[in-house]
């Protein structure tokens, strides 16, 4: 059977997106029971009480299939975010409506901008649909060259990705510079912001996407409840974008595409202002104790509007592994001289602060 001509000719060069270890798996590789998992943005608190309690009293009732089109949860949203219930899109997942959104918009020979290193799922989508990816290198202050991602566009530019704020970096741009880069920005382009870290963001230079959405100009926003909502286990993320953009999503994606409990956990979730405070109060707290054990110990990192810090090293595979082998797992980039760490509980702080703080002794500088 020749199966390369049965496969579509762009899946060849695809590869499967690879997920952080999980814990259970260095479990078994390092024979230690204390494993701490850093490596996937995850927030350590799990879901607020309200959606876990409203996701445990559906159970009962999962016989019938959820609701298609998240009415009550999109009404809710749309409510929390002040845009019509119109305009918003739930997805299994941010990451499927990056997906979607890549379905819907490119052709093979169109072009898709996004800035490199960033997500990981934007050139996957793009390859996906035969589309050619242009990436831009990020400053070298780790953020997104906005005016040279404007400088990128060209008539077959079709989508954009910008991740604000980026991942694996954790770096934002800034208003002003967003504004800049909207006004070079053609209508024939369609911006997505992926703000999937958007509840972490504390800087005043921070520009909320939804503040440029006005339904008319091709611009989108996504949004996840699987970071600070501590929900990613039972996928759900959201898209403000515009109606046109918002029917074609409609026509591609499953009927049933969003779960029940994922719906209803996310409803709940909305209504917990003291939570979420508490939870971006104290990831803040926690990049602080990290940041002065970095200083101390001359590891060189890049501060950070997210729940993980990005860590430069000439040898990110021997730190991965030293890491490791004090049951602390980062994610590493391949090639990339860098490692991410996840920031989570005080209890988290304590432990990747002494990890750290062995394998500097060991290593020598990072
Ligand atoms: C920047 C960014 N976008 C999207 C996602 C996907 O999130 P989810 O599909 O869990 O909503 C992630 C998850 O790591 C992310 O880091």
């Amino acid at each position: 059977v020749d199966y390369d001509a049965l496969i579509r000719a762009e899946l060849g060069p695809m590869r499967p997106y690879v997920p952080g270890l999980r814990a259970s798996e260095v479990r078994e590789l390092s024979g230690r029971d204390d494993v701490l998992k850093l490596s996937s943005n995850e927030n350590p608190y799990g879901p607020f009480p309200g959606a876990l309690a409203g996701m445990k009293a559906v159970l009962a009732k999962l016989n019938v299939y959820p609701d298609g089109s998240a009415r009550a949860l999109r009404r809710r949203l749309s409510q929390h975010l002040n845009v019509d219930d119109q305009h918003i899109v739930v997805g299994n997942g941010s990451n499927e409506l990056l997906r979607l959104i890549a379905q819907a918009v490119l052709a093979p020979g169109d072009e898709c901008v996004f800035a490199w290193p960033s997500f990981v799922v934007y050139p996957m989508v793009c390859q996906l649909m035969g589309a050619t990816e242009v990436r831009v290198p990020l400053t070298t202050g780790e953020v997104h060259d906005l005016s040279a991602m404007a400088d990128a566009v060209t008539e077959r530019t079709k989508l954009m990705f910008l991740c604000n704020p980026n991942n694996p970096t954790g770096t934002i741009y800034a208003r002003e510079q967003f504004e800049a880069f909207l006004e070079r920005i053609p209508a024939h382009v369609l911006v997505v912001i992926d703000e999937a870290y958007f509840e972490y963001a504390l800087s005043s230079e921070y520009p909320d996407g939804l503040a440029y959405f006005d339904g008319v100009r091709p611009l989108g926003v996504l949004r996840t409840f699987s970071k600070i909502y501590s929900m990613a286990g039972a996928r759900i993320g959201y898209g403000v974008l515009p109606e046109l953009v918002i029917s074609a999503l409609n026509k591609i994606r499953e009927p049933f595409n969003v779960n029940t409990v994922a719906q209803v956990g996310a409803y709940y979730s909305l209504d917990d202002d003291v939570e979420l405070r508490r939870r971006r109060e104290e990831n803040q707290e926690q990049k602080t104790y990290l940041y002065a054990c970095f200083d101390r110990l001359g590891v060189s990192y890049v501060p950070s509007e997210t729940n993980f810090v990005y860590i430069h090293t000439e040898r990110p595979v021997e730190v991965f592994q030293a890491l490791l082998s004090q049951g602390v797992i980062v994610r590493d980039f391949g090639n990339s001289p860098a490692v991410r760490v996840g920031v989570g509980s005080p209890d988290d702080t304590r432990v990747t602060i002494a990890a750290f703080e062995a394998v500097v002794a060991k290593l020598g500088t990072l």
